[in-house]
């Protein structure tokens, strides 16, 4: 029976290796992570991370051929092929500070498989990490391998939170890179007969090393490049009076363009656009290419900006003070469907308004009130650290309530922020929202899911992303 390990039991590992364990029967998978607690809630009922159809794969498989174990170098030792799905944060100290991503953990992770082998193991690079990373591990494995030998693949994981088990169980692609030596193209083999219990032979790239390293950072460039893209033009759109969802429509019926991603927003979020863009960025540098690492530093710059953006909205709307005023933030997540908040555009948001002394009230269905706590006082980046790593006791915050229900969020209330797309803010009562907010009541739709014309008739002032302006709006600068 083969044996598969995965290190990392995060939100990229525990559902690959839920579904790998689903689709084969006949190979046993165990995931492993130095966090205590997460392996104790990958074997409970009440699952580490949200993410539809993954409690049902988990409870068909757990204690067949799926365990979730603290036995790292146990699994590790008894494992034909490992997986590496530890976090790759950028760096916040040294060379490379706020760009670099930091490999403390990856490279802890390959001493301790050379440490504990004692056969030949085919060791899969599953985080994001800089294009050349292999080349690394495959020196830590290789100077301290006492004879036994390692292939090295790179197999960057391409789902998207929200619908993490639709992308694993029907991907557009699965990317393997290894070296092009017979042994390389063995291990390559191996890896391809795992996923061919599932995926069309035709979806399995495979390539070099550094070009699946690579293809990874490059694909999410392009997706964020995208989104900022859109929200550039939502910007000019407000200064226009031309509507940025019927102008992107426009665009994405080019089939060139295509229609997938064109929403704008109050920005993007999320573990890996960021990350991975300062990573290009830095490698870009390190390679004496200026230019090109200022292109797509750009890609970010615009996603700042378009935060700020919001954030200057709501404050010069109402009368350029939010000192004392209750806001109702609806949605924290960085996008509906998932209960993951690491680099959601509502921390920025949240942060910019208590700045300016608002009293926030916050409900996110999916959200606990302790991960909002901690994300408002974290420092830029420690989310980015294993659980047991990052502060313990989030600053006590008066100016922040968090609540379980919408109208609760919005009771008296002088504005209300929509920050994420949860399906239940479409269909809100928002007549009965605004008879208990305070008068002018605001809407600031950040992710352009109400009917912004309904709710004026109601008596809103209504603010969505680059959609021309309410009357009351026109007036007022919105410059970052
Ligand atoms: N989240 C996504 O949507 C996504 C998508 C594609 C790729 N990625 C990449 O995958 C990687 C993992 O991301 P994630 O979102 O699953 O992160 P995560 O923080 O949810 O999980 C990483 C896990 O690794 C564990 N860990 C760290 N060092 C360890 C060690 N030495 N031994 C055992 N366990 C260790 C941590 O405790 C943590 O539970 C990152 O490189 C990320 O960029 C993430």
């Amino acid at each position: 029976m083969v044996k598969i390990c995965c290190i990392g039991a995060g939100y990229v590992g525990g559902p690959t290796m839920a579904v790998i364990a689903f689709k084969c029967p006949a190979i046993e998978v165990a995931v492993v992570d130095i966090s205590f607690a997460r392996i104790t809630a990958w074997n409970s009922d009440q699952l580490p991370i949200y993410e539809p159809g993954l409690e049902d794969i988990v409870k068909q498989c757990r204690g067949k051929n799926l365990f979730f174990s603290t036995e790292v170098e146990k699994h590790v030792s008894e494992a034909d092929i490992i997986f590496v799905s530890v976090n790759t944060p950028t760096k916040t100290r040294g060379l490379g500070a706020g760009k670099a991503a930091d490999l403390t953990y990856w490279e802890s992770a390959a001493r301790m498989i050379a440490d504990v082998s004692k056969n030949d193991k085919i060791v899969v690079e599953k985080s994001t990490v800089p294009v050349k990373t292999a080349e690394a591990i495959e020196k830590i494995l290789t100077h301290n391998s006492n004879g036994i030998k390692y292939q090295i693949l790179s197999n960057p994981e391409f789902l998207a939170e929200g619908t993490a088990i639709q992308d694993l169980f029907n991907p557009d692609r699965i990317l393997i890179g290894g070296r092009e030596t017979p042994g390389g193209q063995k291990a390559i083999q191996a890896l391809k007969e795992v996923y061919a219990h599932w995926v069309p032979e035709d979806r399995i790239i495979c390539t070099n090393l550094w070009s699946a390293e690579l293809s990874k950072l490059a694909a999410n460039a392009f997706l964020a490049q995208r989104i900022s893209s859109v929200n550039a033009m939502s910007a000019l759109c407000e200064a226009t009076g031309a509507d940025v969802t019927q102008v992107s429509h426009a665009v994405g019926k080019d089939t060139r363009v295509g229609s997938k991603f064109l929403n704008a927003s109050v920005g993007f979020g999320g573990s890996c656009f960021q990350k991975d863009i300062l990573s290009l960025v830095y490698i870009c540098e390190c390679n004496g290419l200026k230019e090109v690492a200022n292109y797509w530093k750009q890609v970010i710059q615009v996603n700042d900006y378009q935060k700020n953006r919001f954030v200057n909205r709501v404050v010069s709307s109402m009368f350029n003070t939010v000192s004392g005023k209750k806001i109702a933030i609806l949605g924290f997540a960085f996008k509906k469907d998932t209960g993951d908040t690491r680099e959601t555009p509502a921390i920025d948001v949240c942060k910019g308004l208590l700045g300016d002394n608002a009293n926030l009230s916050i409900y996110d269905p999916q959200v606990t009130e302790d991960q909002i706590r901690k994300d408002l006082s974290m420092k830029k980046f420690d989310w980015d650290n294993p659980i047991h790593l990052q502060p313990m006791s989030p600053t006590v915050m008066k100016q922040l309530n968090v609540v379980w229900d919408a109208y609760a969020a919005t009771k008296g209330a002088h504005g209300l922020c929509l920050l994420t797309e949860w399906d239940e803010f479409k269909t809100l009562d928002f007549k009965k929202i605004y008879d208990n907010m305070q008068k002018p009541a605001f809407v600031f739709d950040g992710r352009n899911i109400v009917d912004e014309q309904k709710l004026r008739e109601i008596g809103f002032i209504v603010y969505s992303i680059g959609k021309p302006l309410d009357g009351w709006l026109k007036d007022m600068p919105a410059v970052a």
